[in-house]
Order: C-alpha cells, then sequence, then structure tokens
C-alpha cells in the first residue's frame, strides 16, 4: 500500500452534482459563467438540491420557507452572547451550527424529506448567525431577519439595520453564486465522510465548517486581505512580492489543486473588484491586486483563485476582514448540504487505509523499565 499525498488525483466519490473538466465548471451542467451571469444564489441552491432549475412557483416555495427558517432558536442567540467577544468568527460560526442541532427535534431523521428541509433550514439560518455574532461582539442587539428578501440582500440588512445598495445586493447576490459548489473540495469531502457514518446533516456542515476555516482552504480569503494590509501600498507591492517568494512564503490567493491554467471563478470577482473599486472611487485594494497577480503569475506561474479577489470585493462592501471566510460558508452551505443529501441516497462508509511507515516489531516496555 502506497499513500498518495493530499489525496491528489484520487477519484473518491461519484458525484452529480458540480464538475470540473478541461478547467470549466458547471453545477448540474450549467456552465458557472453563465449562473454568475443570469442566476439568483436561491436558484442555485435549489439547483444544487434539486438537479434543476426552479420554475417561479418552486422558487416561491423555497423563498417562503427561506424566510420562515431564518429566525433562529433564541438559545442559539443566547449561546453566541456568551462566547468570547474576540473569538475568531469561523469558531463561533462551527460551535453555533452544531448547537442548532439542539433545538431542531428532527435533527437525527434521516429520511429524505427531513434531510431536505435541514438543508433549507441551515442555508436560511447560516447568514442570520454570522450577522448575529458580528453584532452581538460589538455589543449591540442582532436584528431580525427580513421577510422577502434575497439571502445577500438579508446578510447585509441583518449586519448593518440598513438597507442596502442595490449594487451591493448584487455582488455579493453573485459571489455567493461563484462559492455555491466545488466538487470534491475538502469542506465537501470532510462533510461526506462525516455523514457516511450515518451521522445527521448538522453534524456534517459542522465538520465541513472547520475543514473551511483553514487558510489553505477558505480561510484564504481572510488570509489574502491581511496581506494586502501588511502591504499597505501599491508602492510596496514588488518588494513584499518578491520577499515573499524569495523565502518561498505561499502568497493567499494564489494556486490550486485542480486547476493549473485559472480558476474560473476568478474572472467574475476581478471584474466585481474593478467595478465596485470604480463605484466607491478607491480602485487601491483593485489595483494593488492586479499588481500583485502580475508578479506571481509572472513568476511563479501561479493564477489567483477565488479567494483572490474576493478580498477586494467584500472590503469594498464594507464587509469586516473575518467575515469573509464564514461568508463563504454561507453559500458553500448549499453545497455540502447537496453532496450530504448525495451521499445519504447511495451510501458506503468511507474509510480508506494508511500507508504503515512507524515501527516494526517494537516490544512493550514496562513503566519503571522506561
Ligand atoms: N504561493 C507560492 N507558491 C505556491 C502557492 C502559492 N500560493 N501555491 C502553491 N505553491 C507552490 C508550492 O510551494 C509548491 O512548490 P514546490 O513544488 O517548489 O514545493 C508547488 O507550488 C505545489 O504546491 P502545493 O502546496 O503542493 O499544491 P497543492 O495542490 O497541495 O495546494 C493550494 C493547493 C493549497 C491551494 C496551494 O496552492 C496554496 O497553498 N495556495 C495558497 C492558499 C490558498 O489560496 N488557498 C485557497 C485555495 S481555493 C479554495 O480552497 C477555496
Amino acid at each position: 500500500m502506497t499513500a498518495t499525498k493530499g489525496l491528489e488525483g484520487i477519484v473518491a466519490a461519484q458525484s452529480s452534482i458540480s464538475s470540473i473538466i478541461d478547467g470549466i465548471l458547471t453545477y448540474r451542467g450549467i456552465n458557472i459563467d453563465d449562473l454568475a451571469e443570469h442566476a439568483s444564489f436561491e436558484e442555485v441552491a435549489y439547483l444544487l438540491w434539486y438537479g434543476k432549475l426552479p420554475n417561479r412557483a418552486e422558487l416561491a416555495d423555497l423563498q417562503q420557507n427561506l424566510d420562515t427558517y431564518a429566525v433562529i432558536p433564541s438559545e442559539v442567540i443566547e449561546g453566541i452572547k456568551l462566547y468570547p467577544k474576540d473569538t475568531n468568527s469561523m469558531a463561533a460560526l462551527r460551535t453555533a451550527v452544531s448547537s442548532l442541532a439542539l433545538y431542531d427535534t428532527s435533527s437525527n431523521e434521516m429520511s429524505q424529506s427531513a434531510n431536505i428541509l435541514k438543508a433549507i433550514k441551515l442555508q436560511a439560518q447560516l447568514p442570520t448567525i454570522v450577522a448575529a455574532f458580528a453584532r452581538i461582539r460589538e455589543g449591540k442587539e442582532p436584528i431580525a431577519p427580513k421577510q422577502g428578501v434575497s439571502i445577500a440582500h438579508n446578510f447585509l440588512y441583518m449586519l448593518t439595520g440598513e438597507e442596502p445598495a442595490d449594487v451591493a445586493v448584487k455582488a455579493l447576490d453573485q459571489a455567493l453564486v461563484l462559492h455555491a459548489d466545488h466538487e470534491l473540495n475538502a469542506s465537501t469531502f470532510a462533510a461526506r465522510v462525516t455523514v457516511a457514518t450515518l451521522s445527521d446533516i448538522y453534524s456534517g456542515v459542522t465538520s465541513a465548517i472547520g475543514a473551511l476555516k483553514g487558510p489553505l482552504h477558505g480561510g484564504a480569503n481572510e488570509a489574502v486581505m491581511v496581506m494586502l494590509e501588511e502591504i499597505g501600498s501599491k508602492e510596496n507591492v514588488n518588494a513584499y512580492i518578491e520577499k515573499a517568494l524569495a523565502n518561498k512564503v505561499k502568497i493567499m490567493g494564489f494556486g490550486h489543486r485542480v486547476y493549473k491554467n485559472g480558476d474560473p471563478r476568478a474572472k467574475h470577482l476581478q471584474k466585481m473588484s474593478l467595478e465596485l473599486g470604480k463605484l466607491t472611487g478607491n480602485m487601491e485594494l483593485y489595483e494593488m491586486s492586479v499588481q500583485i497577480e502580475d508578479l506571481v503569475t509572472g513568476q511563479k506561474g501561479l493564477k489567483p483563485n477565488v479567494d483572490f479577489y474576493s478580498a477586494s470585493v467584500y472590503t469594498a462592501l464594507q464587509i469586516p476582514r473575518d467575515l469573509f471566510t464564514p461568508i463563504f460558508a454561507i453559500s458553500r452551505v448549499s453545497g455540502w448540504s447537496a453532496h450530504i443529501l448525495e451521499q445519504y441516497e447511495n451510501n458506503r462508509l468511507i474509510r480508506p487505509r494508511a500507508e504503515y511507515v512507524g515501527p516494526v516489531g517494537a516490544t512493550y516496555v514496562g513503566i519503571d523499565e522506561r
């Protein structure tokens, strides 16, 4: 038995949810470029769960369910109030999502209909949790979700208490579409491994949030912003990046396990970053990002991934840096839950082997002889 480090190139599941073929990403066979251009995030979530785009009645039905379930149990809010104010936002989200299961009497029901309803509940509840956490840590009261508006609209509203601008809602909605699913990425795999034991959907999503948190995965969008802040201005880009590359420091937001010719989501986020920069009259972050891309691609051949330009997009939307990865989770919970449903439909325990490289034939030594 020989291990494949990082499971690179290993095909670990069959899936009909999203595909990456010749560098093209599709959800249920539809090119991500078309979805980013034309679809709302709610339509995409429906597509991931049900395998088809919703008609008007189906979309209205989903919207009604999202409205109903966006209100989170008061016990979860009270729990968030007990978290340390300076705690990591992904740790807070992971804990709060795990606690949702405590107040859902159907958490262990395993029928397809019960699980799809829980997927919708989780989709509705994650934005409320993230917005509530962001306000509570600032000593403010959480804002109740609005009815009849999109998830992007509701999230921005619950964060600030103000009606968001249409352009901000559109940008966030498109970012949510682009982050919704991505084949067997690390967090989705974590979710599938967890539920393949026939554990519940809350456990699967909690595992996924833990995996997304790391800077090699979803945590990279926050890490990109940390880097941009450290660089500070365009004049410092060259020296910073040259030094980092010389010291073999990884540049956050670049590289990808499955794309060698570029991440198809990055161009949409770059365009959004440019448009928002023009609109806000602040082009500094966009221009710094382009300068970084030129250097990293020129010198290392590495292209930006989905996380690189999302940092300047979210900053232009005035979203605090440490909410970038929770926003990723708000979107990706659609994909995680679709994969969880797919795993249940055709389940087998996921239990690979390890190549043993430890000592052989070692003997037990009594505690007094050690
Ligand atoms: N900056 C500098 N060098 C890099 C980078 C980077 N961002 N990414 C890869 N490399 C180099 C590695 O140092 C390595 O070089 P070596 O062969 O000389 O040692 C080579 O490219 C291969 O890199 P690996 O880390 O082995 O590639 P892997 O497929 O395992 O990792 C990953 C992919 C984790 C995305 C990696 O490119 C990386 O760490 N990027 C930065 C973090 C990041 O942006 N993560 C988000 C990914 S997208 C997402 O999850 C949503």
